[in-house]
């Protein structure tokens, strides 16, 4: 992706590649919509695709692939143990973080529960700080009996603010923790590249230079979560000065070289599924190894397959190209600006992963209780088709005592996916956005049908507090005529 200048002055979002391979989709009809969206309990995570126009839930698994990375699928080598896929994919890894072990995993989360178990110890017990937890990173230090202490800086918690570096984690905080729980009873220390749930807000590497200052001098191990490392490394090569002069490759290895284990989803870094583990400690590799057969598989391919692990290994040495990790943050930046210009309240500055609307304000009137990004999610599909994804009240875990626990902030991710929309389709995303905006007093809360206990954003089931979605379907139908 390149921004250029046109001839009128202005600049404007260029794809620095073309479309080859295309796939059907279907604008189904507002009252369609509405019937689908409760046919979903309210959850986009239950709609079916086919009832989808723009799929913007998320960009795990559904970036676009490159022409290389489908080729290299092509000629795998299916083997259980010992395969020349894997060796090709543990060469790549080990040449992008410059890492002496590599062990391969299903997916994130898969390693997220790797580390969880073994570096967490049940209560009273282990702590891991951690800039901002991400949902299955909590849950499965949660379930080890482990506690999570998110410590990122004030500003990343505030929806405008222009500190470009809004993942980084507040350094005193990091101090005081240490020093309350003791540097014993840390697990580790987390650091969440492009940090997804404050709406993909990079860390700057001199803010990563001073955890691992900490966490050497105190002997905890500093654990990256790499999985959004490719939106960072944009942001760092474009926001801070001491990496403008700094190849992406080169900024990798610097994260690298400070982190003691790097893990990632490869549905997101590397455009493919997948996931796994790096680090250069023998101590470390060998704990983790036993873990790997137990739970993913062999450990040449630890649960992937062997085609999604060529298309990793390509991916990872793509992803080392600015024209290919720009077009997330360059379309994020127009969508987010051209929102903003409208008034529409989104998180600013442009991150990386998706736009972030922020429904706390866009629906002030939702009492948090009734879940106002619940609520955009859904009214934000029968307005367009389009879905995305609650990341507010809905996707936290109640407290023990089974209250609810208010989130920081109730947002609407709409991710984009990597080179899988065009300029068109966010502009009619921005529409739509725009008319539900100035509709935004017909829509209300949502309330629980079904909840279940773990992870409930994935399964739980709404219903609309009152007949709203039926007057905002007759809305849109008066305002659009007979168009989709
Ligand atoms: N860490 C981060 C920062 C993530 O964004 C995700 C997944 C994971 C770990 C877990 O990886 O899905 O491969 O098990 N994020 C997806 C999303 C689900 O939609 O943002 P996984």
């Amino acid at each position: 992706m390149a921004n250029v200048k046109f001839y009128a002055g202005e600049s404007f979002p260029l794809e620095m590649h073309k479309v080859r391979i295309i796939q059907k989709l279907n604008l189904i009809p507002v009252e369609e919509r509405g019937k689908a969206i409760a046919a979903a309990g309210n959850n986009t995570f239950l709609l079916q695709n086919r009832d989808v126009f723009m799929d913007m839930l998320t960009d795990s698994g559904v970036n676009a692939m490159s022409d290389m990375q489908l080729a290299s699928m092509m000629y795998a080598d299916d083997s259980y143990a010992g395969s020349e896929t894997f060796t090709r994919l543990e060469k790549s890894v080990k040449n992008f973080f410059g890492c002496k072990y590599f062990l391969p995993a299903h997916q994130g989360r898969a390693c997220e529960n790797i580390l969880s178990q073994t570096f967490v110890k049940p209560k009273p017990g282990s702590v891991v700080p951690m800039n901002y937890h991400f949902t299955t990173a909590k849950a499965l230090i949660t379930v080890n009996g482990g506690v999570v202490e998110e410590l990122i800086i004030d500003e990343g918690l505030k929806i405008n603010s222009d500190h470009p570096f809004k993942g980084n984690m507040d350094i005193e905080r990091l101090n005081a923790v240490v020093e309350q729980y003791g540097a014993d009873n840390v697990a580790y220390v987390r650091m969440e590249a492009g940090t997804n749930l404050v709406g993909g807000q990079p860390f700057s590497l001199e803010n990563y230079e001073q955890v691992s200052r900490i966490c050497r001098a105190k002997k905890i191990p500093l654990v990256l979560d790499a999985s959004l490392l490719a939106d960072n490394l944009y942001f760092n090569k474009k926001r801070e000065a001491q990496c403008k002069y700094m190849t992406l490759h080169q900024i990798t290895l610097k994260f690298a070289e400070l982190s003691d284990i790097i893990y990632f989803s490869a549905r997101k870094l590397g455009f493919g599924r997948g996931g796994g583990i790096c680090t250069n400690s023998d101590e470390i590799f060998l704990k983790l190894r036993e873990l790997i057969p137990l739970y993913e598989g062999f450990l040449t391919y630890g649960g992937m397959s062997v085609r999604e692990m060529e298309a990793i290994a390509v991916g990872l040495d793509e992803t080392l190209d600015e024209d290919m990790i720009s077009q997330g943050p360059i379309f994020i930046d127009y969508m987010v600006k051209e929102l903003d210009k409208r008034g529409i309240p989104v998180i600013t500055p442009p991150g990386g992963l998706g736009c972030h609307v922020d429904a706390g304000q866009f629906l002030e009137h939702i009492p948090q209780g009734q879940y106002p990004a619940g609520a955009l999610g859904s009214s934000f599909f029968i307005a367009s088709g389009i879905r995305g994804m609650e990341r507010g009240t809905l996707s936290e875990q109640r407290e023990p005592d089974g209250s609810e626990h208010f989130s920081h902030m109730e947002l609407l991710r709409l991710a984009l996916p990597r080179r899988v929309f065009t300029l068109s389709q966010v502009n009619y995303a921005i529409d739509r956005l725009v008319w539900l905006y100035e509709n935004r007093r017909l829509v209300e809360g949502l309330r629980f049908v079904e909840e279940p206990k773990i992870l409930r954003f994935f399964f739980g089931r709404l219903e609309p507090v009152s007949d709203w979605q039926t007057k905002l379907i007759a809305k849109f139908r008066k305002d659009f005529g007979d168009s989709l």
